[in-house]
């Protein structure tokens, strides 16, 4: 990986397309069939021959360009998702800050699941100075209310979502760093695409149980991360 160009990882993923449709890069909505609409650095030598190209799962079609221009505002961890469907090519990581993830299991049931324990997750991550990978390089961030604790319920699914969490965290997808919604501070922990609760006996924030949905909508947001129990089996 180390040494690829945006390039040459973009076009791991992809297939030549000789006769571009009659359709618009929904990247930079200009035509397929013109040049990409793209205007920023660092995609200038790619030739206008190849200039289309098509994702080898998913089937959709973009200007090279624009793909490589949309690779190079990442976080360039060798892996490409989809911006129309979403599919993941290579193994999709994030930007959490370094810190720790700790579980144990508490003699306690949830509300809406009183037949088993409960799941604790720890996250702590301490606050430090944002990396290139981060929004503001070199500027410190902050981290409010860690260590932050979340439940699950000690349940088959309740596992099968913690393992996946694991997997989340080595990936650095639980948290980010940037803007917060809820207090409006910017340069700060946040948490990522993957839902938690971070209530145990009540639900007063609205990210508490009872929640009959919860686990499967998590398994589906770790899902859009690219994180599936049978994906995990191949690691
Ligand atoms: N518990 C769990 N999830 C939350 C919480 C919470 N208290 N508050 C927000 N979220 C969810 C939101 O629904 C959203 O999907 O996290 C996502 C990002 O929201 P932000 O407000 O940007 O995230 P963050 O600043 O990290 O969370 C704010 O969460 O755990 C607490 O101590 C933390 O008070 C802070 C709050
Ligand atoms: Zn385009």
């Amino acid at each position: 990986r180390k040494g690829r160009t945006s390039e040459e990882v973009v076009r791991r993923y992809l297939q030549k397309v000789r006769n571009p449709p009659e359709e618009d890069c929904t990247i930079c909505m200009e035509s397929l069939c013109g040049p990409s609409g793209y205007k920023g650095p660092g995609v200038g030598g790619i030739s206008r021959a190849e200039s289309v190209g098509r994702l080898s799962q998913c089937g959709h079609q973009y200007h090279l360009q624009c793909l490589v221009a949309m690779y190079n505002n990442g976080n360039k961890d060798g892996s490409l998702q989809c911006p129309t469907c979403k599919t993941i090519y290579g193994v999709k990581t994030g930007n959490q800050p370094p810190g720790k993830m700790e579980y144990h299991v508490i003699p306690h049931s949830l509300p809406g699941h009183p037949d088993c324990k409960t799941i604790r997750i720890i996250y702590n991550i301490p606050p430090g100075i944002q990396g290139p990978e981060h929004p503001n390089p070199g500027k410190p961030f902050t981290a409010r209310g860690f260590p932050r604790h979340c439940y699950l319920p000690d349940s088959e699914k309740g596992r099968l979502v913690l393992k996946l969490l694991l997997v989340a965290w080595d990936r650095r997808l639980i948290f980010s760093v940037g803007t917060s919604s809820t207090t409006g501070e910017t340069d700060t922990v946040i948490w990522n695409e993957v839902h938690h609760k971070t209530e145990f006996g009540s639900n007063l924030t609205g990210h508490g149980y009872p929640d009959s949905g919860h686990l499967d909508n998590v398994l589906e947001e770790l899902r859009a991360q690219g994180i599936t129990e049978e994906e995990c089996l191949r690691d």
